[in-house]
């Protein structure tokens, strides 16, 4: 039997999806009270979307891609993250044409041939939003007050922003050259890691998990900005101020990705460690014209849904409680199978959720299987009780018995569950 999942890809089974799709509900809410809207985009696009904007010199390129080449000789790329997608769709569909921002949330898996541990997969689920068009300031104090809501709604305290600018690609260069200079010397102390990204870019040794030291003395981006890169930083400052969002300036934080300019963030739960990384965002404003549109700036977020449900579930009481199911009907020989057909037809239609057994269970046998499956009443259906039109309804939670007509048993089953 073939019975093992592929390294680091996972089944959401019954009892999970409906986390998830909590988690995922909550999301949809917090976007739409922003003025979101959902897009849908392939899983898999032109390897060259990926190669052109997340950058030939990141991880990702480099050793993470799931790159085939289909029956057609096309090389194809399943998608490592969301926002080359979106600018591409923004430009497919001329977004650019209607009034702008366009303001966009999506929901899905992203893949990446990464070490598997906990928090980290291959195939794992992004919750992301995207807007197009707006350089001010105010929309990435907007896109970070989105993120805080999001996780109020869940419930979840004590996650630190992390904000940093890395600037435009003009005092970005000067800064490189800078960087580079302090270190060259350096180099044979440095990690193999940090050896090798010195030559690809040299930002990425900010953020390396063992040269750490080097790093902190290293000169700082936000000490050399330009003068309009400072400013924005400064008045998203203010503006976060304003919200009441706590942040931290992080000169280190420089992010995987080479699409971003200026503004970058990351909202992280500290007791996580290394996976304590829930949402990572930033500013795009060189992306859509890298795809050969109009200069068009852009910001936005990411965060992985595991690693936010392998929080969640650290204190269940956060998470919503399972699904039941709200009435179990309980047949006392097959020859009622018709009627409890017909009846569990009724019950369905009046939006109460309802089943029985299809295993000619004993009494018991299907007593047992109701509890198994939280039903909150069991109606029993036997040839006394059909001669006289009526079930006998069990509450599987308070207990007791009572005797209901068939013909109320929808009404009943409302009113005593309080079903809305
Ligand atoms: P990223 O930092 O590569 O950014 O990923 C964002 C988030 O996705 C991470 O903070 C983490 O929560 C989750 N994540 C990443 N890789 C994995 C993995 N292998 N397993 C589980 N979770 C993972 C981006 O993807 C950018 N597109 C974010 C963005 C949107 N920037 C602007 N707009």
């Amino acid at each position: 039997m073939l019975t093992n999942l592929p390294r680091g890809t996972n089944d959401i089974l019954p009892g999970e999806t409906e986390r998830w799709q909590w988690v995922e509900e909550q999301f949809r809410v917090a976007c739409r009270l922003y003025g979101y809207r959902e897009i849908r985009t392939p899983v898999f696009e032109h390897t060259e979307l990926f190669q052109r904007t997340v950058g030939e010199s990141t991880d990702i390129v480099q050793k993470e891609m799931y790159t085939f080449t289909d029956r057609g000789g096309k090389s194809l790329t399943l998608r490592p993250e969301g926002t080359a997608g979106a600018a591409r769709a923004y430009l497919e569909h001329s977004f650019y044409a209607e009034p702008q921002p366009v303001k966009l949330f999506y929901l899905g898996p992203m893949f990446r041939f990464e070490r598997p541990q906990s928090g980290r997969y291959r195939q794992f689920h992004q919750y992301g939003v995207e807007v197009f068009g707006a350089a001010d300031p105010a929309v990435d104090a907007e896109v970070i007050a989105l993120a805080r809501h999001f996780f109020q709604r869940l419930g979840l305290q004590g996650l630190q922003v992390h904000l940093n600018s890395i600037g435009c690609p003009t005092c970005r260069a000067e800064y490189r050259q800078l960087l580079a200079g302090y270190y060259q010397p350096l180099l044979p102390q440095l990690c193999e890691d940090c050896r090798g990204r010195f030559d690809r870019n040299v930002l990425r040794l900010l953020d390396c998990k063992v040269d750490v030291e080097y790093a902190r003395t290293a000169p700082k981006l936000t000490d050399h900005l330009c003068a309009d890169c400072q400013k924005h930083l400064e008045t998203l400052g203010g503006y976060l101020r304003e919200l009441g969002i706590a942040y931290e300036l992080n000169p280190q934080l420089v992010r995987g990705l080479d699409y971003y300019t200026r503004t970058v963030f990351e909202i992280i739960d500290p007791t996580l460690g290394t996976q304590g990384t829930l949402i990572g965002g930033g500013r795009y404003d060189g992306l859509v014209e890298e795809l050969g549109g109009k200069p068009t700036p852009g910001i936005g977020f990411a965060g992985g849904l595991e690693r936010l449900l392998l929080i969640l579930e650290k204190d269940p009481q956060r998470l919503p409680p399972a699904t039941r199911l709200d009435v179990f009907l309980a047949l006392l020989g097959s020859k009622f199978v018709p009627e409890g057909l017909r009846l569990l037809g009724r019950l369905r239609q009046a939006g109460l959720s309802a089943d029985m057994d299809f295993l000619g269970r004993s009494l018991k046998g299907q007593l047992r299987y109701a509890s198994k499956n939280q039903a909150r009443f069991v109606a029993l259906l036997g040839e006394e009780e059909l001669s006289r039109g009526v079930v006998a309804l069990k509450d599987m939670e308070q207990g007791g018995q009572v005797e209901v007509s068939i013909e109320r048993l929808e009404k009943t089953l409302l009113e005593r569950s309080n079903h809305r």
